[in-house]
């Protein structure tokens, strides 16, 4: 991995004189490797809800720079996270998400394992000298949650979840996510890099330009935080979660403290994922980095439980999932232009504006891990 120095130093320098990251933090795939060694593969990321998987035997699949992986509810109720591949000679186990009962039979040869990863059957393995079934169990990640929301990690020692997150429950503890449901989710393709959509979700910048026809011009106040996370709040007392103007959003959450009155937060949960959290809802923006200059984005929209019980919620959530979906395609729009942009063989990185202080940030902290 070449970085240039200068660059990189300027980049890294106070916000008022800062330039941008050079061009081949975005476009080469030598960096994108280095990102998955010291990034991708040392952090806790977040895969869902726990409420996606409700009953036991439910699981959902993923496919992460760790390689595939999937999420199974074991009999006894507990969430587990394995990598997804069989033990005899590594084929996919499961696809997509379902409920697999109490086991998991290989589609290749029929080993088949109990939901909590213990090998059960494997036919004909008589032969095999020294072959012990204890062994051959499915290779379990790290798991852990906060109010719900899932997150592993490849790395098998490290800082826990709650180092990684630091102030982040505090700051969001009146609203109740404990008590929130995921209600929707959807994934787009974006030709970009993973890193020009989380820096667009953290500036608002750009909203009267880009979302001029949709949310509009926003201002945002930063918010400081401790742990690899990075916040700001949209400042509306009403919920900016839907743009229908027809109808009053949904009630607040109650008891929600007074900071959180006065806006929407916006995150960025280092490495790839935003929350979104407005004063009735919260939706995510959950990137997987494909390569340098694609990934695939997932929103999903949480709503409390009450909430979710009124009898016209459906009717009323839609939208929001449109609202969602329309902004996300508006940046996809301009950040696919922008990846395009960035391969100029005459691309200099330019000055920053002090409304760019989350992306300069978010920069830093890159950095910070890829020289590590
Ligand atoms: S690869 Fe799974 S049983 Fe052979
Ligand atoms: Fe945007």
């Amino acid at each position: 991995m070449q970085l240039d120095r200068d660059k990189i130093e300027a980049a890294i320098a106070p916000l008022r004189v800062a330039r941008s990251m050079p061009a081949d933090i975005y476009t080469s795939p030598d960096i994108f490797a280095a990102e998955r060694e010291k990034i991708f593969l040392r952090h806790w990321f977040f895969l869902c809800r726990e409420d996606q998987l409700p009953n036991p035997g439910d699981y959902r699949s993923f496919d992460t720079q760790g390689g595939p992986i999937f999420l199974v509810r074991g009999q006894d109720g507990v969430l587990r996270c394995f990598a997804n591949y069989c033990r005899h000679r590594g084929s996919l186990l499961v696809k997509g998400s379902g409920n697999c009962g109490a086991r998991i039979m290989c589609p290749y040869h029929a080993w088949s394992y109990f939901s909590d990863g213990r090998l059960y059957g494997c036919p004909d393995m008589q032969d095999a000298e020294g072959f012990d079934r204890k062994e051959n169990g499915l290779v379990p990640l790290r798991i852990d949650s906060w109010a719900g929301f899932v997150f592993v990690n490849f790395a098998q020692d490290g800082p826990s979840l709650e180092d990684q997150l630091g102030d982040l429950p505090e700051r969001f503890a009146s609203h109740r996510m404990d008590r929130m449901r995921c209600t929707w989710t959807t994934e787009i393709e974006a030709g970009c890099n993973w890193k020009l959509f989380l820096e667009n979700a953290m500036e608002t910048y750009h909203t009267g330009t880009v979302h001029r026809d949709s949310i509009g011009a926003q201002t945002q106040r930063a918010i400081p935080t401790r742990g690899d996370w990075l916040c700001m709040q949209v400042l509306s007392r009403t919920s900016i979660g839907s743009l229908d103007r027809s109808r009053a959003p949904f009630d607040p959450i109650p008891g929600l403290d007074e900071d959180a009155r006065e806006g929407t937060y916006f995150t960025l949960l280092h490495p790839l994922t935003q929350f979104a959290v407005a004063q009735d809802c919260m939706w995510w923006l959950n990137v997987t980095p494909l390569s340098a200059d694609a990934s695939r984005i997932e929103i999903g929209g949480c709503f409390p439980e009450d909430t979710v019980a009124l009898p016209d919620f459906a009717e009323r959530a839609a939208p929001y999932q449109e609202r969602w979906l329309r902004v996300a395609r508006e940046d996809i729009g301009i950040l696919e232009d922008q990846q395009r942009a960035l391969a100029s063989a005459l691309f200099r990185p330019g000055p920053l504006s002090g409304r760019d202080d989350m992306v300069h940030e978010a920069g830093r902290w890159h950095v910070a891990r890829l020289l590590d």
